[in-house]
């Protein structure tokens, strides 16, 4: 194995954490998270063994979207802090041995961005083709809409010229019209700025979205004609900035046209993608205790160049989007996991976080994170996943995973010193409430979920055939056990997880062995020796997982 090259494309076996600063730790007791806290608080990231922090937007908002809708792409949220708080974080960070990446949200401005004051204002405004307009009256687009809870057209009207423009999320979202070169001279401008102040990269919101021409007159649009040539030049001019730097991209879309977004097997457009295709056959599977869906779905992936890495996660900022599934297929789901209409939003998806969805039964949500970390890719956490947190179902849609890190059992759960009623969202209660559910109290336990959430990530470190490796499914007789086995030149690693309640015995053979070979445990002391054709049989627990190396009598790696 060729352990060098894992420093090279360190993407491939990265380990990523998602924050909102506003909600990680408030230092100046405002109740607002800020940057200050954040750096308090990056030991205890790089103790997890996260090597790439993705912060959620940070900058000057109009606070509609949580951050999602700017009004100044070149500095910080005065809440958060300054720009040198920024930095003093992305340094301790580096410091650390942790990169971090940003958000980059251009498919949109938020509609008190300066550009669009001026744009709305008149029809002269050197900012007016900066977004997208349109004179005539626009037909019915209420299935076009991102949110159809809140909006029923992607076309707004503005008093002061009588014309629409167009706005794919909020309709205080007016989307920038990227066929317009000044546009894309902006978007290469932002990036620079913040690679220039030391960030390795982006997460890239909505890229479908921006890179969309549809409602751009035709003029315009033939100023444009492949978008994927655009995406091209922005992975390119990130290379020229920063050799190491990363885009990894918001595509939710099915895996055909993913691989466009990854440029194709040439892997010169996006970086990293999140694979939402097999998030959702997750929890097919784990509602069905079947692991077909799940195998179905990795074994679907196609091929993608060396260079190109999914992104896999069971949870992120938004809803826990599943409509990539079937309605019926849909229907189980949320049977299973958020049966209550205030557990779902947008007809798609669940608002809930996984260890609720698992009714708190801690060997679940092990197995989860087990399979998690064991699938082939670049896993992607969200803050409070590595200590088991809840949601706050009252906080409504989004928002309810969106509440404030759990530190201690004290007050606010150590989030802050303010009045709890000062809080920029309230602290989850009940059940998964802080006295329950904390970071200090899981740090002094050796057996807590903390500590198995860095048991594993350290073993993914240090088996990078996951992020780099060949990926085999592995037959074997049971519906709900996934067996499958990651291979990267010597190295091969066995995961097999039990989504079933009861426990099996589990008969595989693992191809090109013999007994010369045998597995070791890599979460627990044990060893199995494997028959002369490559064969063994392995007990599992109901909810069980295990990882074994793959050791042949003359290997010199570490155990
Ligand atoms: C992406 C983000 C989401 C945001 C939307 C609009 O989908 O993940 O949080 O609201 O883009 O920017």
């Amino acid at each position: 194995m060729r352990i060098t090259d894992t420093a090279d494309l360190w993407w491939k076996n990265a380990v990523v954490y998602c924050l909102d600063v506003q909600t990680y730790m408030d230092w100046n007791g405002d109740g607002v998270g800020d940057l200050e806290g954040l750096a308090q608080r990056l030991d205890h990231l790089a103790d997890l063994g996260v090597t790439c922090l993705w912060l959620m937007p940070f900058y000057p908002t109009a606070g509609v979207d949580d951050g999602y809708d700017i009004t100044d792409y070149y500095g910080v949220d005065p809440r958060l802090g300054s720009l040198g708080d920024l930095v003093e974080v992305i340094r301790t960070a580096k410091d650390r041995g942790m990169r971090v990446i940003a958000d980059l949200v251009v498919n949109h401005t938020s509609d008190q961005h300066p550009w669009f004051r001026s744009a709305r204002a008149s029809t002269d405004s050197p900012y007016r083709d900066f977004y997208v307009w349109r004179g005539d009256e626009p037909p019915d687009t209420s299935d076009q809409v991102v949110f159809p809870d809140q909006e029923d057209s992607i076309w707004e009207r503005t008093e002061e010229t009588g014309e629409w423009y167009l706005h794919k999320f909020y309709k205080t979202q007016p989307d920038l019209n990227v066929a317009n070169p000044l546009v894309r001279d902006e978007i290469a401008k932002v990036m620079g700025y913040w690679l220039q102040l030391g960030l390795d990269g982006f997460r890239v919101d909505a890229v479908p979205f921006l890179l969309e021409t549809a409602g751009i007159d035709e003029a315009e649009a033939a100023r444009f004609p492949d978008p994927h040539e655009y995406l091209h030049a922005l992975r390119a001019f990130l290379g020229r900035r920063t050799g190491a730097g990363v885009l990894l991209g918001e595509v939710n879309l099915p895996y055909e046209e993913q691989v466009r977004f990854f440029g194709g097997g040439d892997g010169d457009e996006l970086t990293m993608q999140f694979d939402f295709t097999t998030m959702q056959q997750t929890y097919l599977s784990l509602a069905r205790a079947d692991a077909g869906p799940l195998a179905a779905s990795l074994a679907a992936r196609p091929e993608i160049s060396p260079d190109s890495q999914w992104g896999t996660f069971v949870r992120n900022h938004d809803e826990l989007t599943l409509d990539k599934l079937s309605d019926d297929e849909r229907a189980e789901v949320f049977a299973a996991f958020g049966p209550d209409e205030a557990m779902q939003v947008y007809d798609r998806g669940l608002i809930r976080r996984l260890p609720p969805m698992m009714a708190g039964d801690p060997r679940r949500v092990r197995m989860v994170y087990s399979l998690l970390f064991s699938l082939p890719g670049t896993p992607v956490l969200f803050y409070g996943e590595e200590i088991g947190m809840g949601e706050d179902l009252s906080a409504g849609s989004r928002l309810a995973v969106r509440t404030p890190m759990q530190w201690t059992s004290g007050p606010n759960g150590g989030f802050s010193d303010a009045p709890a009623d000062q809080l920029t969202r309230p602290v989850v209660a009940g059940g998964y409430a802080p006295e329950f559910v904390n970071v200090a109290d899981q740090r002094r336990d050796p057996d807590s979920l903390l500590a198995f959430m860095k048991l594993l990530i350290r073993r993914y470190r240090e088996c990078p055939e996951l992020g780099w490796g060949g990926f085999q499914l592995l037959d074997q007789p049971h519906p709900a056990v996934l067996a499958h086995l990651c291979t990267w030149d010597d190295g091969a690693l066995v995961a097999v997880h039990n989504l079933g309640a009861e426990p099996l015995s589990v008969p595989f053979t693992v191809p090109g062995c013999n007994a010369g070979h045998r597995l070791e445990d890599l979460l627990t002391i044990g060893s199995t020796p494997l028959a002369d054709d490559g064969s063994v049989e392995l007990a599992l627990e109901g909810y069980g997982y295990r990882w074994l190396r793959v050791v042949s009598e003359d290997s010199r790696r570490l155990l």
